[in-house]
Parts: C-alpha cells; sequence; structure tokens
C-alpha cells in the first residue's frame, strides 16, 4: 500500500495550494463501490497527462495520501485523448463520513465528501434507480439535486443510456463530460453505479463507458465493467449487458457467452448465502417485460430465452429465485407482477397501481420495474394495451426509490417530478417467521 502519512507543513502546503486550471485540473470526479462497502473508487479526468494523480482523504481532513490503485486509462476517441484517472480507498471505516480530493500537485480539484455504509448486513439503505439520463433533456436532473440534498438516497444505479450520448459531441461540446460535470456535485458524493445501455455503443467497443466507469470485479477480476455483482447490506446486487445481445453483430458471441457463465456462477454463489442476504437484485438496460406502443408481447425474445446455442437471462433469474430486477430502454415507468416465461402470478391486467403488496409476498418469481423515464432525447413514451402481467405505469418524468429495510422487507417508491409525488407505493416481503433459504432449482 503506497499510503503515506504527511507531515504538517507538506500537508498545509498540498491542501493550500491554488487549483488547477486548463487541461491539468481534475474534473468529472464521481465515485463507485469497490470490491466490498468499505472500498470507495474515486474516478476522474484531465485532458492533459497528469503524472503521479494522487488522493488525499481521511475522516476528519483530507491528510492521508494515496496513489491511485492501477493506473490512468488514457483513451482517444475522435482525436480528443481523456486521461482516466482512478484512486480505490479500502479499509475504510463503517458509517464514516470521509473528505477527499484528488490532483497532482501541479492543482487539485475542491474538496468533496462521502460517508460509509454501516457495517454487517442488517441496516437499511436507499437507492436512486433510472435509467436512460440525457444531458439535455435530463427532465429529473434538477429535482435529483434536490433529493441528493435531502438524503433521500444513499447510492444511484443508472440502468444505462448515459448522456446520449456519452460519445456525441452536439452538447456545446461533449455530451459525456458536460454530463459527468453537471452531475458531479451528486455522483462525488453519493456512490454511482452504472450499466451499458444501446446508446453506449460508441462503435468502439463501448470505449466511452469501458474508460470512464470503474465498477467492482476488476481488480483480480475479469477487467469488464458490462457486467459485475456486489453485496449491499442484505442485498446482492449484479449488473448485465443486454447490448452483449443488441450489438451480437457487431462483437461477436463471445461477450454472451462470457457473460453467461459468470452470471450462473455468481448467482449460485449468492444463493448459498441467502441467509444472510436475503435480497438478489439484478439490473440491465433492455426490458424483458413493458407495454408501450412500440413494445411487444415478448419485447427481447433473444435476451430473455435465449435462442440455439445463444443462452438467454430469464431461465437463470428464474431457477436462482432472484427478487427484483431494473431495466430502462423505454422512456416510461411500469411495475410488473411477479412473471415468468411471459405469465404473471398474481394480476390480470393492468392494475392502475393498487396496492398489490401481498402478490410481491415471498413471490416465486421475478418482479420487473422498467424505470427509463429519467428525461432524454424523446417525448413521453405512450402505453399501448397493457401486458397483462403489468401492475402500474406512469409515462410521468420520474426516478424510482427502493428502499432496503432489512431481511425482510423492500419499499419502493415512483417519484413523479411532473406531479411532484409518488405514483406508486409498493412492499416487497418475504420469509416473515423463519428464514429458510430457496438454493436454486433444478
Ligand atoms: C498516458 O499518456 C502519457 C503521456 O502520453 C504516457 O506517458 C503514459 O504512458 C500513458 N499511459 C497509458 C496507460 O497509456
Ligand atoms: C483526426 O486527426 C487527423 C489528422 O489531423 C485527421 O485527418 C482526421 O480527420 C481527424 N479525425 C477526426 C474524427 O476529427
Ligand atoms: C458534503 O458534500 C455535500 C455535497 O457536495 C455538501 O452539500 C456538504 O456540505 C458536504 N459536507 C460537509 C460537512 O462538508
Ligand atoms: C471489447 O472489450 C472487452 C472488454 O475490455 C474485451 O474483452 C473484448 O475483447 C473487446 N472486443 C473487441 C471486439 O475488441
Ligand atoms: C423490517 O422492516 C419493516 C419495515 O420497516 C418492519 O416492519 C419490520 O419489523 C422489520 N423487521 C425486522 C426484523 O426488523
Ligand atoms: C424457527 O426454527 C427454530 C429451529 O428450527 C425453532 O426452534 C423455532 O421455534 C422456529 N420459530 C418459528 C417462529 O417458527
Ligand atoms: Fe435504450
Amino acid at each position: 500500500m503506497n499510503r503515506l502519512k504527511m507531515n504538517y507543513s507538506f500537508l498545509t502546503f498540498l491542501v493550500f495550494i491554488s487549483q488547477a486550471f486548463g487541461d491539468i485540473k481534475p474534473q468529472q470526479v464521481h465515485i463507485s463501490l469497490g470490491e466490498d462497502p468499505f472500498s470507495m473508487v474515486i474516478t476522474w479526468v484531465t485532458f492533459e497527462y497528469a503524472p503521479t494523480p494522487i488522493i488525499l482523504y481521511g475522516p476528519t481532513i483530507a491528510t492521508t495520501l494515496r496513489y491511485p490503485y492501477g493506473h490512468t486509462n488514457n483513451f482517444t476517441y475522435n482525436n480528443v485523448t481523456r486521461y482516466v484517472h482512478t484512486g480505490t480507498l479500502s479499509n475504510l471505516e463503517p458509517n464514516t463520513k470521509y473528505y477527499y480530493k484528488v490532483g497532482t500537485i501541479e492543482g487539485w480539484s475542491g474538496l468533496f465528501n462521502f460517508t460509509t455504509f454501516p457495517a454487517g448486513n442488517d441496516f437499511k439503505f436507499r437507492v436512486c434507480c433510472f435509467g436512460d439520463l440525457a444531458y439535455r433533456h435530463g427532465n429529473i436532473i434538477l429535482d435529483l439535486f434536490d433529493a441528493a440534498r435531502n438524503g433521500w438516497f444513499d447510492m444511484i444505479i443508472h440502468v444505462g443510456d448515459i448522456a446520449y450520448d456519452l460519445h456525441s459531441d452536439d452538447c456545446d461540446g461533449n455530451c459525456g463530460d458536460k454530463f459527468m460535470t453537471e452531475l458531479e456535485p451528486i455522483f462525488s458524493h453519493i456512490p454511482y453505479m452504472v450499466i451499458a445501455g444501446n446508446h453506449e455503443n460508441d462503435h468502439h467497443n463501448f470505449s466511452h463507458f469501458h474508460n470512464r466507469f470503474r465498477m467492482p470485479g476488476e481488480v483480480g477480476g475479469h477487467h469488464n465493467n458490462q457486467y459485475y455483482s456486489f453485496n449491499l447490506g442484505a442485498a446482492h446486487f449484479f449488473g448485465v449487458s443486454t447490448e452483449h445481445y443488441g450489438y451480437m453483430d457487431e462483437y461477436g458471441k463471445a461477450p454472451i457467452l462470457s457473460q453467461y457463465s459468470w452470471l450462473t456462477s455468481d448467482l449460485q454463489e449468492a444463493n448459498k448465502n441467502r441467509a444472510t442476504r436475503p435480497w438478489i437484485i439484478g439490473y440491465q438496460h433492455r426490458p424483458f417485460y413493458c407495454s408501450n406502443t412500440e413494445c411487444h408481447e415478448d419485447d427481447e425474445p433473444l435476451i430473455r430465452k435465449g435462442d440455439h446455442d445463444i443462452p438467454g437471462l430469464e431461465p437463470v433469474y428464474i431457477s436462482n429465485k432472484i427478487d427484483l430486477v431494473f431495466c430502462g430502454h423505454m422512456h416510461s415507468y411500469e411495475r410488473f407482477y411477479p412473471i415468468a416465461n411471459l405469465v404473471s402470478n398474481g394480476g390480470n391486467g393492468y392494475d392502475s397501481c393498487k396496492d398489490t403488496s401481498s402478490v410481491y409476498h415471498n413471490a416465486a418469481a421475478p418482479a420487473y420495474i422498467v424505470t427509463g423515464s429519467a428525461g432524454c432525447h424523446t417525448p413521453k413514451t405512450s402505453f399501448g394495451s397493457p401486458h397483462l402481467g403489468s401492475a402500474c405505469r406512469s409515462d410521468d418524468w420520474g426516478y424510482t426509490i427502493m428502499s432496503v429495510y432489512n431481511h425482510t422487507h423492500i419499499h419502493l417508491y415512483q417519484w413523479s417530478v411532473d406531479q411532484q409525488r409518488n405514483v406508486d407505493n409498493i412492499w416487497i416481503t418475504k420469509f416473515i417467521g423463519n428464514f429458510t433459504a430457496p438454493g436454486p432449482t433444478t
């Protein structure tokens, strides 16, 4: 570990040194969870090569020096080279506020802070989940700032389609840089977890997505942020790429097969730990189920059930008793009853967001939430005739908040930015009384 304590005068020099300007100035500072909840990964961009990037951090003021783990990623797109710096702070104290700044001796970012999660697996935490959020037409962004300021959530999951697009230059500059700069006050403070959507395909093997974001599973793992998992409190989270299927013609079958083999073993492992971590929650960009006008009864059959030598994802979700899956891609909100192989158990047609929590008690199949209504390049996406499994639909701009209370209770609500109120509220519950781990069915 390259961790040094510095003497006071050097520290004073570092803390009061003027901020950098121009291309060496750190920008787009954001954080994401590391390999465990007590590791935080800090990532930032410079447009000039910055030798020896460092992070200063500490629980009262930023006093500990950390050289970034790993590397500076250089990547060039349309003749612009970005230097993406990453550092992992590990062995952090639980439930502790940390202050940090990033940069080099030539100049620093401002001072940021984040708070680590409590220890153990029995604490409440809240996740803000949305998909399809643009720099321009980013309808939820102002509300998101309010919600972050009010402490409504402890982590963010963006289920793909980021900035429209990370690689596009039609936002008075590059949309990815503009988006990550605009949202830096939130993303530098609250872990920002991402998965790729179709808009992340920059036809250079997702180079912007791959280089700009660090997700767990990379250190000593498969070095690929397209799919990964992590544990937090009473939940195991996993993110998978539906774009491996969507762009199979461009990148081949290999990514589908390696993701599938990783996913099956990851979920089998997670299932063994169900007594201590009962919830398994997935996220992906394209939904299997939706009922917009542009959505078919079986919208993504290849991704859902596969074809010949291409394995689909739904059988893995069903056999491993996944509780909940968040998706985006359709620019609206829709909640499904527990559903498997196109058949829902519970609902019988659109239920106008009635409180049907009982259907979600010890559910035998995953519940799917489409939350792609954060605001992007299209007008609101209209709904067609409802899917039989559809429990709640809203075409208001908004985002979903999931509160994992404990081993038995998850609460979900959908915040409508248009109406400034919740348009959906639901409890998902299980295993009241003695816990019995389900284990995979075969
Ligand atoms: C990044 O670019 C700098 C300057 O061109 C170079 O010295 C460095 O080796 C590069 N690093 C990587 C990982 O390519
Ligand atoms: C990149 O630079 C080269 C050499 O200056 C030029 O020929 C090319 O058109 C540029 N490409 C783009 C996408 O700007
Ligand atoms: C921590 O960061 C948040 C978000 O930037 C900021 O509002 C808050 O004032 C900071 N807290 C402290 C104690 O500096
Ligand atoms: C795309 O990137 C992934 C992850 O870095 C890598 O494993 C894969 O080989 C690349 N595919 C192509 C076609 O370059
Ligand atoms: C879990 O949280 C729910 C909702 O707050 C609460 O009613 C229940 O008593 C909690 N269960 C335990 C074991 O704390
Ligand atoms: C739970 O299981 C234990 C051990 O099998 C048993 O002693 C206890 O009575 C059970 N509790 C309930 C509420 O069923
Ligand atoms: Fe999409």
